[in-house]
């Protein structure tokens, strides 16, 4: 029975109908249904459009329902419901009775599926940032196990200079800590609740919505009926922070799975993370990383199709709004799924701490520091810089290296070198030298390393504060 049968007169198109229906994705909102439905059956006592004995039987109800629901997944499988709306309606009712239809007195599905979606994003806002936390930990314990490990830094996939192995490590954690902060700010605007805005022009009810609100575990009540029930800013505010994840997710695998060929060998493939090839018997392949790079894609795709539904939606609620449920549902899980992979996996990484020391100290890798060594000397950088150059078009004819060119050589170039010239250069010098903060000198690294770990601290205690909405009032 269509909860708006008594209007027309001829059934669904059966075609039709099946397409339309929302309640094989949105019954992952059950929960949230039923929680929206507690504190609504207790306003509408509280309204006087409930008396205390009917609103014991609803709530009851609902318990019962909700038991039943998770007892019994046939049940849902079997029913004809048109979404979870619908469903928790039809259950109720079946389950005390005609009374169970009063809860819907004075409200509306296009605020309930406001509510609902705000409670889901709420909670998947705590969870993703928990996530985050997890996979920021494994960062920050692979930095502290790499020790003084050196490795070459990259400009324009040229190495560049030398920095830390955990320096590098930690610029990842930087990008995760700031999705993290990015969808606490998103958490804000999540945190007003719609429920009291009916249909569309706010409910025909003298309902206490600030104390629905209290009790659903929201900072503040929306402020205008047709801008609640329509809105989904916040729904694809999260879309966005989650393709943030996902896009840094993807940078990360994408410079692991470089790493691990045999080109760069500075870290090794874990086996339970990697896959053989059916056809060449000596492979071994990123598969996890190169899924962990092409779901950016899905999930920035996500964010793009709720942008396009919402674009060009006259208010107030219109039935568009249904399709932003599933591209909402798949970037969440998509994203937590990948968190706990890439976690997994940047856990069980090895890293060839030799061939990455190695490759650091490569000739010319120190050819910045050798022109800083000029500078120092009163030299102005740009003739520094043009002097070193020369030097290292020099060493190539010669098949030298900087550090082992004779003081005679090197004074052709310019007359301030001199014998501590070769200590300056040496791969201890060279990274102490970037002695700022933020800089790879080891002393900077270990404070950013316990910088970090307080940043962490903080994470994880925000992120266990989600607000879940009371069970009783
Ligand atoms: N399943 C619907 C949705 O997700 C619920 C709201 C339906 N409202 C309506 N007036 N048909 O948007």
């Amino acid at each position: 029975m269509k909860m708006w049968a008594g209007r027309l007169r001829e059934p669904l198109d059966a075609g039709f109908e099946r397409w339309q229906r929302s309640f094989g994705f949105d019954r992952r909102l059950l929960g949230e249904e039923l929680a929206a439905s507690r504190a609504y059956a207790r306003a509408l006592e509280r309204a006087g459009a409930l008396a205390a004995p009917e609103t014991k039987t609803i709530l009851d109800g609902l318990d019962r329902l909700e038991k039943k629901a998770a007892e019994e997944p046939a049940w849902l499988d079997a029913s004809e419901a048109e979404d979870v709306h619908h469903f928790a309606e039809l259950g109720l009712v079946e389950l005390v009775g005609e009374v169970g239809s009063k809860l819907h007195t004075g409200r509306s599905r296009n605020e309930q599926i406001a509510t609902d979606l705000r409670l889901y994003v709420r909670r998947q806002l705590g969870e993703i940032r928990g996530r985050l936390a997890d996979f920021i930990e494994v960062f920050l314990a692979r930095a502290g196990g790499l020790g003084r490990t050196a490795m070459p830094a990259y400009t324009h996939l040229q190495r560049a200079e030398p920095v830390l192995a955990a320096h590098w490590l930690l610029a990842y954690a930087e990008m995760f800590f700031r999705d993290a902060e990015r969808l606490a700010d998103c958490a804000k605007r999540v945190d007003a609740l719609p429920l009291g805005s009916g249909a569309v022009a706010g409910a025909p009810l003298a309902l206490d919505r600030a104390a629905l609100a209290r009790e659903l575990g929201f900072a503040q009540i929306s402020a205008n009926s047709l801008d609640a029930t329509s809105d989904r800013d916040f729904a694809l505010e999260f879309l966005h922070g989650l393709g943030f994840v996902a896009l840094h997710l993807s940078r990360w695998a994408e410079e692991l799975a470089l790493f691990s060929t045999a080109e760069y060998g500075f870290v090794r493939l874990p086996d339970r993370f990697a896959t053989g090839s059916s056809a060449l018997p000596q492979k071994k392949n990123p598969d996890a990383l190169e899924l962990l790079r092409g779901k950016a894609g899905r999930v920035l795709g996500a964010a793009t199709a709720l942008a396009f539904v919402l674009k060009g939606l006259p208010l107030a609620y219109n039935k568009d709004l249904q399709e932003s449920q599933e591209p909402l549902f798949d970037a969440a899980d998509t994203v937590a799924g990948s968190l706990a992979v890439a976690a997994g996996f940047l856990g069980a990484v090895e890293f060839d701490r030799e061939r990455m020391q190695a490759a650091a100290q490569a000739p010319f890798l120190n050819a910045t520091a050798a022109a800083g060594y000029l500078a120092a000397r009163g030299v102005p950088f740009r003739q520094a810089h043009a002097a070193v150059g020369q030097a290292v078009v020099y060493c190539l004819e010669k098949s030298k290296a900087l550090e082992t060119l004779t003081l005679d050589e090197l004074r052709r170039f310019r007359p301030e070198f001199d014998k501590d010239f070769y200590d300056a250069l040496k791969l201890e010098a060279v990274l102490a030298a970037h002695d700022v903060p933020g800089g790879t000198a080891p002393a900077r690294v270990e404070q950013a390393l316990a910088e970090a770990k307080r940043r962490l601290e903080s994470l994880r205690a925000d992120a266990l504060r989600v607000k879940e909405p009371s069970a009783h009032a």
